[in-house]
Formats: C-alpha cells, structure tokens, sequence
C-alpha cells in the first residue's frame, strides 16, 4: 500500500495541500514558509501502530525527532502513543516543554554531555542509548552522583553497509557511531555495562542510515544483532529485555518512482527476529523501531516565491526563489532530489526544465537541479514537496536570513506554530 501525501488541484488551478489552498497560505503568511500536516502525520502514525504495534506484542515505535522537533510535533507524537528518540540536550528540552511522557523518551547521540545525561536524569526519562566507552563512563557516574540507577541499550555498529549516500549511512564497520561487531568489542561493552552499578542493561540498538530501501539490509542487521544476543546469554547468562532496530525507513522517491511500504520492512523485521530467536532458543525481545522521515518526511511542503530568473542559453535556466539552503541544506549537503510544482499553475503543462536556485552566497545553493516545470516568472509561487523532515530542524541563519514561519494545517484548518524570524531575533543574542 502507498501513502500519497494530500495534493490536489482545485478549480484556479492552484495546487491544494491538505485542503489548503497553497497560493493563499503564500499570500496571507508570506513565504518561505514551510506547511506541515497534521493529518498526513496522524496517518502515518496511525499505519505504523496497524502494522506494528497492534500487529505484534511487546512492541514500540519511537520517533526520531532530529527529523523535526518542536513542541506540536511532540504533542501530536504523545497522542498518538509513540515513544521519542532524542539526540540532545536540546531536543529533549523541547520535549519535555512539550509535556511528552519521560518515560518514553530514549537518548542517543555519539558524545552526550554530562550536563545533558544530568538532564536526562533528572527527569527521569525511559533509556540511555549509549554510543561508546566514554559514555558508559560518563554515564555510570552521573548516575551514581545523582543516586538513580537508568536502564540502556548500547548501540551497536553491525557492519551492515546500504545503499543510500555515505553521510546518512550509520551501521558500517567505519561509523563515528556505536560499539563495533567487530573484534568481540560489542561483547566486552555489554561486560562493561553489566558491571556498572547504576546502569540497567536492557538491550542493543542499531541503525542503518537513511532513505533505505532494501529489506535484505533490514535481514541482514537483525540476524547480527540476535546472534549478537545469542552470544550475549551464553558469555553472561541473560536474555536481553530490548531489541531496537533504528529507523530509515524511506519515503517516496520521485525522480525514480520508488516505493516501499512500511509495512514491508516490518515484515522482514519481525519474520527474521521471531525465527532467529526461536533457532538460537533466546526469548523474543521486546522490539523498537525509529522512523523519522516516514512520519514527517511527505507531511510536510515548504513555498517560495519565484524572484530573479536567467537563462544562460543552451546551457541551464536559473529560477531563484526567496530561500534555500538556509531553510533546506539538504540538495548542498547531500543531493537530495526533491520535487517541485509551480502551485498557481499546478493545472499548466510543463514547457522547460529549469533549475531551482536559493539566495545565499554560494553556487551550491541548489534546490532542485532539473525540474520539469510550466515558464516560471517573478512572483510565481513554488510549493517543493516532501520537506517535514531533515529542514526545518537542519535550517540556519546563513547570510544572516531569517527563518520561515511553520504552518500546521488539519484537513483545511491552519495554525501558526512557529513564527516568522524578524531581524530583531538575529540580533537576539549579541551583546550590543
Ligand atoms: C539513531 C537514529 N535513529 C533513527 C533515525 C531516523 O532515521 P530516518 O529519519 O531515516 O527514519 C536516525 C537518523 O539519522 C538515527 O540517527
């Protein structure tokens, strides 16, 4: 089954998301401004829960909230019952703030501070994914200093490399992230955990990467990591409470009209740990998963307006638009491909390829490389689909520009829930 994001066309001709009218959010918020739906988010989480968490026992879905973290976003997650997964002091802050239940918050993050695990401590929340030595160290005192005990799992490195671009790839042998399957050194750290006093060990993590389509990596990561914990219970005796599997799950790719359901990767997930456990007579852990993109990714649209536009000829016809890779790093960072509509003339046929620039001082710049588009001219609004994730909570100051404001909209209904920078907020923390 495929989940289409809610685009449509109405009678102007202007293109319709989540029941709004895309040239009337420019004209009444400005631009840029990214949209997300509140709806879309809904939905996805509610697929997760029918093919996961109701489907199978004893299992969780955390949202990996670095893909978008602000306070509606965790209030939506809490209601819909999925736990989080943090990567700084900073998001969990803001999840806290948000009201999120602690105890369903897990840590990550490969040199956490002592102020942030005081932090974590000291609201009590769920579990500690620890990353490396220094961690377990660091760790075992603050909590010994704050007088609590806290439950962990230590992620793992499988050695399991995918095909998706090499800075979202995470479960290599070569990773900053994570104890190595590698020369028994996942083993000695479990030893070293159980050994630490104020550490619960609960289980192990791993995580691939991102915009991962392959189930066979999804096979091959879990077949590691049971075998990891068949080894774990002969070397000391216990049976590991968690198993968690990451996230990466990857959304729709338009440029290569490819697709993979959710629920396909569960099966694999779930298919391979139930046997694998069964053949190595261990009890089947509670299992996590930890999709960022799938929630938010598709949930979300960001609008600009069309400024400068040069046609080099025979060469390439720039369009630039009134943001970027301030508000979108990811074409710069990563060649992200991302699609594209001209949204007050979503009905027009396409007539030229164009390529979508922003306005920072740098040629990488780059939104979108060759988009098939009608003529674009000044004060054309541009809706470039599939943002939710990995933007706004990537987004900067560059150039000193100002950050969009964040809709959220409900099958028609809109509220701001960020607003606009003004020059005032860059000026915020100087000390003039
Ligand atoms: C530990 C961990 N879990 C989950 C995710 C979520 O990945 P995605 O947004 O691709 O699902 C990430 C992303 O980098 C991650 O680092």
């Amino acid at each position: 089954m495929e989940i289409n994001a809610p685009y449509e066309i109405n009678k102007k001709g202007h293109l319709v998301f989540d029941g709004c009218d895309v040239v009337g959010l420019a004209n009444e918020y400005g631009t840029p401004l990214y949209v997300v739906s509140e709806s879309e988010i809904r939905k996805r989480c509610k697929r997760i829960k029918e093919c996961f968490m109701h489907k199978y026992t004893d299992t969780q879905a955390l949202y990996a909230s670095k893909a978008m973290s602000n306070v509606a976003i965790y209030r939506i997650i809490s209601d819909e019952g999925l736990g989080i997964d943090v990567v700084s002091g900073g998001e969990l802050y803001t999840a806290i703030k948000a009201g999120f239940p602690a105890e369903k918050i897990y840590f990550h993050g490969n040199n956490k501070t002592q102020d942030e695990i005081k932090l974590g401590l000291d609201n009590n929340i769920g579990c500690f994914v620890i990353d490396n030595d220094y961690e377990i160290d660091l760790i075992q005192k603050t909590a010994f200093e704050s007088g609590k005990k806290v439950k962990a799992l230590l992620r793992i490195a499988p050695g399991v490399s995918v095909n998706t671009h090499e800075y979202v790839c995470t479960g290599q042998i070569d990773s900053k992230f994570g104890f190595s399957i590698k020369d028994n050194t996942a083993l000695i750290a479990v030893k070293k955990v159980l050994e630490s006093h104020n550490i619960n060990f609960a289980g192990i993590h791993c995580h691939l990467g991102s915009q991962i389509y392959s189930r066979e990596a999804y096979y091959e990561a879990v077949m590691i990591m049971i075998s990891l914990l068949g080894q774990i219970k002969q070397e000391y005796g216990i049976e590991a409470e968690e198993l968690n599997v990451g996230g990466g799950f990857a959304v729709f790719d338009y440029e290569r009209d490819k697709y993979v359901d959710i629920a396909d990767f569960i099966e694999t997930i779930m298919d391979t740990v139930e046997e694998q456990c069964s053949i190595r007579k261990i009890k089947r852990p509670r299992v996590l998963i930890e999709p960022g993109r799938w929630i938010v990714g598709e949930s979300g649209i960001t609008i600009y307006t069309v400024g400068a536009v040069k046609e080099i000829k025979g060469i390439r016809k720039y369009v630039s638009i009134d943001g970027g890779m301030t508000d979108n790093p990811r074409y710069a960072l990563y060649n992200a491909l991302y699609k594209g509509i001209a949204a007050n003339k979503a009905a027009e046929k396409c007539t030229e390829v164009v390529t979508i620039a922003g306005k920072c001082c740098e040629s990488g710049d780059i939104l979108i490389k060759d988009l098939n588009t009608p003529a674009l001219e000044p004060g054309d609004i541009l809706a470039v689909l599939g943002t939710g994730a990995y933007n706004y909570s990537m987004s900067s100051n560059y150039n000193r520009l100002t950050k969009p404001a964040m809709l959220m909209t409900n099958k028609g209904e809109v509220r701001v829930i960020m607003r606009r920078e003004d020059y005032e907020d860059l000026l915020r923390y100087e000390q003039i």
